[in-house]
């Protein structure tokens, strides 16, 4: 069975492909299909949002073969900010605002919560539409804490501000190999590959 990943995120992509490579699943992402999405991610919760993208891109796929299509959505959710980021973790502050600056000001809103308080997670929502239309979402999180100042330099976004106080260390501190062990994300990919094998008999 054919799955193509409707993200343009090479990393993302190399992750998946790790995980569902496995089960015998021929993975593609959108740009070798030659397919783009151009949904507003007007969702109210991740896996709506993740949703809407499969749904955008199985629309496109004409093949009489079918393909099973799979969409992400994540982001960083702040118990004390009731919580924010959210599902806008992307647009907060706006789109083209550095990490750095968007790091900083969620630091600076926490100021007066005290540590017990600063709980956070990352979460994530993977979707798969099958060829038969049916829809499939799984969701994945990591809980941690939002730090006193940016830590480390692997990951992206959010990570030098996510502590995980059991490893001592933030996400941007780990390798690429440890985060995706432990991460939202893989864990929602592990997920959804469990759902899937099911379906597919693998
Ligand atoms: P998207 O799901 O690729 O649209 O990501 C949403 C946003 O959530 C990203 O732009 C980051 O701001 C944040 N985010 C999601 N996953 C992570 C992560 O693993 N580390 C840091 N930030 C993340």
């Amino acid at each position: 069975m054919k799955i193509i990943v409707a993200t343009g995120n090479a990393d993302k992509m190399k992750e998946i492909r790790e995980i569902l490579g496995p089960s015998g699943f021929d993975i593609c992402s959108q740009k070798e299909e030659g397919l783009s999405c151009d949904a507003e991610e007007n969702g109210t919760t991740f896996a709506e949002n993740a949703l809407i993208k499969a749904r955008n891109i199985s629309g496109k796929y004409k093949h009489e073969d079918g393909a099973v299509v799979l969409a992400d959505d994540s982001g960083l959710v702040i118990d004390a900010l009731n919580g924010e980021p959210g599902i806008y973790s992307a647009r907060y502050m706006g789109e083209d605002t550095s990490y750095h600056v968007k790091n900083a000001e969620l630091i600076r809103r926490l100021t007066d919560v005290p540590v017990e308080k600063r709980t956070a997670r990352f979460v994530c929502a993977v979707a798969a539409v099958l060829p038969d239309g049916r829809e499939i979402t799984a969701e994945g999180t990591i809980e941690g804490k939002i730090g006193y100042e940016e830590r480390g330099e692997n990951g992206f976004g959010y990570d030098p501000i996510f502590y995980l106080p059991d490893l001592s260390r933030s996400t941007a501190e780990l390798s690429r190999e440890e985060k995706n062990a432990i991460s939202h994300r893989g864990n929602a990919i592990r997920a959804m590959k469990e759902k899937l094998d099911k379906i597919y008999g693998v």
